[in-house]
């Protein structure tokens, strides 16, 4: 049997009939950008992540990037965020000239912790970026109460965490702003690049949708008040989300009861199911376990025909391309131990039943 971490095929079949005909009008329109399908999808999704504002980018990346240029920070500031995420968070500060500063993970729940922010904070420590790492929310009161006691501002990085709830309040709703990614293999995937940001700042919002359009408003395009960069969220893209928007509570769910199916069934063995912080809805974008057989495992799975994936092997701190930043080994021993330990097993809302029962059945093989 062959099992891939995500099935986008599958997830296709599900929208074909709704996202064919809106991308044939967009063709026959040949409105490409900046219209209607974009506005509406912004309303969408800031209504679904309850703010009043959302403003569309080409990227997570960007979304991250803008939110840091949206607030002015800039070279001789300072960002504190986790070195357990995917590298596009950290090179959205150092694209804006800050540096970003490393605070270690809560070993249970994989996310920046708390109480480590506080030890890193400067005079020139401007903002927080927590990354809700695997679809769960970081201890977002724990760090808004930081950020309030020294007057930070808080970017989430909810790339991989859009419809993930921390006592009732979605992710990306706690901060100044939340940064969504629509990358395909993503909660909610567009049919290329895009991302969103989201906030409940009126004067920021104004600032974002100039910056992602060089500094101009689509009626007065030749009135540039900003130095801004070209980062909208083009139609087909809107389109077709807006389309999975509708769906995403319903795959969601479907993960979650997945999760919940292996977390159940791999008890007793030597490894490690993810931990649900209490008040979180997770919504295992991944789905990981935690062995220190984890290669050997990985192998074994891989020969089964089931597509298991490491996330992250390195940390940010001991990246090459971050060394200038005169981390080392040692620096950070919670996310050094997990990042050795973690392996995601598919767990997307297109598993039959069959396919998971393959799944736990290798897994126990292995051990
Ligand atoms: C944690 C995290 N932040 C940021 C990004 C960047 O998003 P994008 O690929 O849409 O630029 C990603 C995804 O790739 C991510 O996983």
């Amino acid at each position: 049997m062959k099992i891939s971490l995500m099935d986008l095929r599958k997830q296709y079949e599900e929208v074909r009939g709704e996202v064919e005909p809106a991308v044939k009008e967009i063709f026959e329109s040949q409105n490409f950008i900046l219209g209607k399908y974009g506005s509406d999808l912004e309303e969408h999704i800031a209504a679904y992540c309850g703010v009043p504002y959302a403003i569309g980018m080409n990227s997570g990346t960007d979304a991250l990037f803008l939110a840091l240029r949206a607030l002015d920070i800039k070279k001789g500031d300072e960002v504190i965020t986790t070195p357990f995420t995917f590298i596009a968070t950290v090179e959205a500060i150092i694209n804006t000239g800050a540096r970003p500063v490393f605070a270690d993970i809560d070993k249970e729940s994989y996310n920046i912790d708390p109480e480590k922010i506080k030890r890193r904070i400067t005079k020139r420590t401007k903002a927080i970026m927590p990354v809700h790492l695997f679809g769960q929310c970081a201890a977002m009161e724990a760090i808004m109460a930081v950020a309030r006691k020294y007057g930070l501002k808080v970017i989430e990085d909810t790339a991989q965490a859009i419809g993930a709830t921390r006592n009732g309040h979605k992710a990306g709703s706690f901060g100044t702003m939340g940064a969504i990614s629509f990358y395909p293999g993503k909660n909610l995937g567009g049919a290329g690049d895009g991302g969103m940001v989201v906030t409940s700042n009126k004067r920021l919002a104004e600032r974002l949708f100039l910056l992602r359009n060089h500094g101009s408003t689509k009626k007065a395009k030749y009135t540039n008040v900003l130095i801004g960069v070209n980062s909208r969220l083009d139609n087909i893209q809107a389109a077709v989300l807006d389309i999975k928007l509708k769906r995403l509570d319903s795959w969601l769910d479907k993960r979650i009861m997945n999760a919940g199916f292996f977390s159940n069934e791999l008890e007793g063995l030597p490894l490690v199911t993810p931990v649900t912080a209490t008040g979180n809805k997770h919504t295992f974008h991944l789905y990981m376990i935690a062995t220190e057989k984890r290669d050997a495992l990985a192998e074994h799975l891989a020969v089964k025909g089931v597509d298991a994936r490491v996330y992250y092997p390195i940390p940010m701190h001991l990246q090459p391309a971050l060394k200038f930043l005169g981390y080392k080994k040692g620096d950070f021993p919670c996310v050094e131990e997990v990042a050795g330990k973690l392996l995601a097993i598919p767990v997307h809302e297109g598993l039959t039943d069959e396919e998971k029962t393959y799944i736990v059945e290798a897994i126990k093989e292995f051990f």
